[in-house]
């Protein structure tokens, strides 16, 4: 009896063709000055590409596609670049999350329309990691990721300073009175020192470490700097790699389980990682079919250590990161609450890949028994005020506050916030707690960074450096303090956040997962009774996406978007 025969290549569909149509999908591409073998059947890899001078992070990707293509060509396939939206999110309006699902369909569009039997995904700064990972989930063609790698370590006067981070600490000082605004200047061409992304452990590299600990990268993924010689190394190796993944089949979905989310999530507590990655692997998980709920991140992930000592929880940055043995050592360090056997893009098991991982620095990197915060990971919290849940990162939080009944000080939206926090006459003292409306999926929209508030100067002057924060925003990764972010629903949508007021009081408790407003029941329907919804946008794609967009604890993906399509197109172009 014969073996079974495999199914053709995807890519012959286009170019195994005879006649006119295989003249229009090969002779066009031959313009290009490729041979004809190169039509026969080998692996065809797609190399998606999010460089961008607007997204600074990634400015390094022209060369990293290079040294992709490579690999491709020495292990016999066939690559071929190709441009995807690129999120820049230091220079993007209102904020770069409103274009997350938006450059998700422009990658599973341009996926699945292409004569691709494989993906390289390039990714990097904040969105461009979700965003890819999304929308090659829908069509789930074997893929790989590469990260584009965190910048050198900033460096002020002999200091380090952190992306981002820096920024917040530096700026709270300027407000403050202690910094000059000529050395705020003077830093700034201090802290960017090469390209690459954010080198604290901010969204970008907890982001770039999701990608490792989810199999879908290389080992070292997330920590080689973006201008280290290895980092284009693994981009080779990444370019071999995806030529023998698509000749074995192994697709997306067998790498990206429930198993792999599960790991994901403990190697984020085990980072210090951000809050931004909660909606990002609920999205992508959507994208898959693979069940995973905001309460998988208390119960998976938050009773887990935090071992990583490096901004915004602790002191260090991405470069001691990857000298200290970076995210494998890390992994092997929690592995005894990891699922080992979870299969990774490399053809082996998480656990196979971990084995044997170095840790040369145990300041960096701790030891399980001698965490930097023993219970790190995301708490999730519930009650009147967030009825379908609320985040917050214990390890950036205050000790203190954790624990806390305070008066809400009330700003409508993040123009009334701006408008009224510099004010001396703002009755606002430590105990109180702030709370920012508006600022999610639907009311931003786009759900911006908005949810660490900067405090008060007056309070600044006082030397008080944090207070509870409550919003339905999302927060830096590179931020800190004790921040509610993610309320649901969020006030745009309705939700009991849009009925607080100015002196209500507000029950936070942290170890008890509850936030509550303290108003009663009936108070609280007659305040609705008044609610009226803010007017929606008008037109364009902030019109499709404010009446489409799933709230927080979904993952705020388009609704329409949630599964996949598949890699199958019927019809010929021509
Ligand atoms: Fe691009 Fe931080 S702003 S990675």
């Amino acid at each position: 009896m014969s073996a079974p025969s495999k199914p053709p290549r995807r890519s012959q569909a286009w170019f195994g063709r005879d006649g006119k149509q295989g003249f229009y999908y090969r002779s066009w591409l031959k313009g290009l000055g490729l041979p004809h073998e190169m039509f026969d059947g080998r692996p065809v890899i797609g190399i998606c590409n999010t460089w961008s001078e607007l997204t600074p992070c990634n400015s390094s990707f022209r060369e990293l596609a290079e040294h992709v293509k490579r690999g491709v060509y020495e292990a016999g396939g066939f690559p071929l670049e190709f441009p995807v939206m690129s999120l820049g999110e230091t220079q993007m309006r209102p904020t770069a999350m409103l274009f997350r699902n938006l450059a998700s369909m422009d990658v599973e569009e341009s996926i699945r329309a292409n004569p691709i039997d494989g993906v390289v995904l390039l990714m990097g700064c904040d969105k461009t990691t979700p965003s890819l990972l999304m929308g090659a989930a829908s069509v789930d063609l074997p893929a790989i990721g590469v990260s584009g790698g965190p910048s050198l370590s900033g460096n002020w006067r002999g200091k380090p300073v952190g992306s981002g981070t820096g920024v917040i600490e530096m700026s709270e000082m300027v407000r403050a009175g202690t910094l000059s605004q000529d050395e705020f200047t003077e830093a700034e061409a201090c802290m960017q020192r090469s390209k690459g992304s954010c080198m604290t452990m901010g969204t970008a590299s907890t982001m770039a470490s999701m990608v490792e600990a989810l199999g879908m990268s290389l080992p070292e993924n997330a920590a080689i700097p973006a201008v280290d010689s290895r980092r284009f190394r693994l981009a080779h190796l990444s370019g071999r790699r995806i030529v023998e993944m698509v000749r074995e089949d192994l697709r997306m979905s067998k790498v990206l389980t429930r198993k792999a989310f599960a790991n994901a999530i403990r190697a984020n507590a085990a980072i210090g990682g951000s809050t931004n990655a909660v909606i990002h692997l609920l999205a992508i998980a959507g994208r898959l079919g693979v069940p995973l709920t905001l309460d998988d991140w208390d119960a998976i992930g938050s009773r887990l250590p935090c071992l990583v000592n490096l901004k915004p929880s602790g002191e260090y940055l991405m470069e001691d990161f990857y000298y200290a043995g970076g995210l494998p050592a890390v992994l092997r360090e929690i592995s005894q609450h990891l699922d080992l056997d979870a299969l990774t893009v490399n053809g082996l098991t998480l656990g196979e890949n971990i084995a044997d991982a170095p840790c040369w620095n145990r300041d960096v990197i701790r030891p399980l028994d001698q965490p930097l915060r023993p219970e790190a990971g995301i708490a999730v919290l519930r009650g009147n005020l967030a009825p379908d849940g609320a985040v917050l990162k214990p390890s950036a939080a205050s000790p203190h506050l954790l624990k806390h009944r305070g008066r809400a000080v009330v700003f409508e939206d993040i123009k009334d916030f701006k408008a009224r926090i510099d004010d001396e006459a703002l009755e606002i003292d430590e105990h109180s707690i702030m709370v920012l409306k508006h600022c999610g999926p639907r009311g931003y929209p786009g759900m911006a960074e908005v949810g660490n508030m900067p405090l008060p100067p007056k309070l600044l002057r006082r030397g008080i450096t944090d207070l509870v924060r409550i919003s339905d925003a999302r927060m830096s990764g590179t931020a800190y303090g004790t921040v509610v972010l993610h309320v649901s629903p969020e006030a745009a949508a309705g939700g009991p956040l849009a009925l607080v007021r100015e002196g209500d009081f507000i029950e936070l408790d942290v170890p008890g997962r509850r936030l509550h407003l303290d108003v009663s029941d009936a108070e609280l329907a007659r305040r609705r009774a008044e609610w009226t919804p803010p007017p929606a946008p008008a037109r364009g794609w902030s019109k499709l996406y404010v009446e489409t967009v799933q709230q927080a604890h979904l993952g705020a993906d388009l609704d329409f978007l949630v599964g996949g399509s598949g890699d199958t197109v019927a019809g010929d172009s021509h």
